[in-house]
């Protein structure tokens, strides 16, 4: 995973609620690299929230800038890349990762999602697909498990935040990062 492979990005993949963006940042101080939400470049490319882009112009369209998003990133800087939870549903998004960097899947369970979520009123504008029913999210995990597994490397993100980056800078390290 490096400039002669071009795989040179680090994109975190998972539910909403696993932790891409906590572990992402600190991932990245240690790695010395730098960090991208993708979620914020969605927001700042089209000034508005995350939910309102759901609201006005609907899922097919905030998932078409997602993947205007994705492949603007700037991969010569070797980001660490924290993806929205339904990035993974396009086959176009999953090789374009796959070409560029490599798939982590912060694989959470769902009770511990549903605890985090519910902890985290604020983060409502950023997940309109967030209805508060957990057995909705289940299916919706369930539906998407797949996809998600598909990743380089699946970590257990239910635990300590240093504890999941350790696995990972691990397996880095083994590649030969
Ligand atoms: C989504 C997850 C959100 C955000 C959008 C859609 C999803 O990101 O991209 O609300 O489809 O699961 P997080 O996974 O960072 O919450």
């Amino acid at each position: 995973m490096n400039g002669s492979s071009g795989r040179t990005a680090i994109y975190l993949t998972g539910f909403m609620g696993s932790g891409k963006s906590t572990v992402g940042r600190t991932l990245a101080q240690h790695l010395d690299r730098p960090f991208i939400d993708l979620d914020d470049q969605i927001e700042r490319r089209e000034s508005r929230s995350i939910s309102r882009i759901f609201a006005e112009s609907g899922e097919t369209a905030f998932r078409e800038v997602e993947r205007l998003a994705l492949t603007a990133l700037p991969l010569q800087s070797r980001p660490v890349v924290a993806t929205g939870g339904g990035i993974v549903l396009s086959r176009e998004n999953r090789l374009l990762m796959d070409r560029s960097g490599v798939r982590v899947w912060l694989n959470c369970p769902l009770a511990e999602i549903v605890r985090r979520l519910g902890n985290t009123a604020g983060g409502r504008d950023r997940r309109p697909l967030w209805s508060g029913d957990p057995q909705e999210l289940g299916r919706l995990l369930e539906q998407r498990t797949p996809a998600y597994a598909s990743a380089d490397l699946s970590v257990d993100a239910a635990g300590a935040v240093d504890r999941t980056v350790g696995e990972i800078v691990r397996w880095l390290e083994g590649l030969g990062e």
